[in-house]
């Protein structure tokens, strides 16, 4: 049975597709067998698969679907015994497809900028997946900080997110997502692995996506990559 990874947040634009283009595409090229259901009507995964086709950058073990009914959903998440990883692509509302893709997965990603606004909607998929989970073992949730490093630490909007996190006891991975110019080129039709290999911060921008692939597979305790512990 594959392994089930919601990227999730009602909140729009903090990162979702960018997440899964990343995670998807660097697992497929870890050789692992990728499904991407995209399961936002707005489709931004489903370009992103025709952009790469169409600039000829290879997508190899990954298939990908868009699906928009909640039932259907679930049911290609249970019925598939052909992929490692199933990643998916939530849209930035919170329904009855959230709902279902939540319930489905092994995991859920919520990437976050660190503010209040966005960490507010982080907070909603926590308690949704505690909610949903309420009779069975918690599905674990990880709030992945995006573009960390480019806000002022001392900045009051910055303490009220780091407070709100505290008070509100977030689960935060480890590994945060970088603001990095490539990121928006990927979502234009690229991969980290079509990129040249010179451009300036690639190895970087890979080793942090498998940091978070390591932290997936250790809360999982399944092995996606090699190299991880
Ligand atoms: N870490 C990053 N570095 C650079 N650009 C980023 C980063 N994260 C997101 N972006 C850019 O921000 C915009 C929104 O990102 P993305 O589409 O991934 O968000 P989303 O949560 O999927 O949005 P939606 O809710 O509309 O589906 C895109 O233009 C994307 O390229
Ligand atoms: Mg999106």
């Amino acid at each position: 049975m594959p392994k089930v990874v919601s990227i999730a947040s009602p909140k729009g634009g903090c990162g979702k597709s960018t997440l899964t283009a990343l995670i998807a595409s660097e697992l497929a090229a870890l050789g692992k067998t990728v499904l991407v259901i995209d399961a936002d009507p707005q489709a931004s995964t489903t370009l992103w698969q025709r952009q790469c086709l169409q600039n000829e950058v290879p997508l190899p073990n990954m298939d990908f679907v868009q699906v928009v009914d909640p039932a259907e959903l679930g049911r290609r998440i249970l019925s598939d015994v052909v992929h490692d990883v199933i990643i998916i692509d939530n849209q930035g509302v919170a329904n009855e497809r959230m709902s279902v893709a939540i319930r489905n997965s092994d995991i859920i990603l919520v990437p976050s900028h660190p503010i209040v606004i966005d960490l507010v909607e982080a907070a909603k998929v926590v308690n949704l997946a505690r909610a949903l989970d309420a009779k069975g073992p918690p599905t674990p949730v990880r709030v992945v900080m995006n573009g960390y490093e480019t806000f002022d630490k001392r900045s009051p909007a910055f303490i009220e997110a780091i407070e709100f996190i505290r008070q509100n006891k977030l689960p935060m991975a480890a590994t945060v997502l970088k603001q990095r110019m490539f990121y928006k080129n990927l979502m234009a039709g690229r991969t980290l692995s079509a990129l040249p290999s010179k451009s300036p911060n690639l190895h970087e921008a890979r080793w942090d996506v498998h940091d978070l692939i390591s932290e997936v597979q250790t809360i999982l305790n399944v092995q996606l990559i090699a190299n991880a512990a």
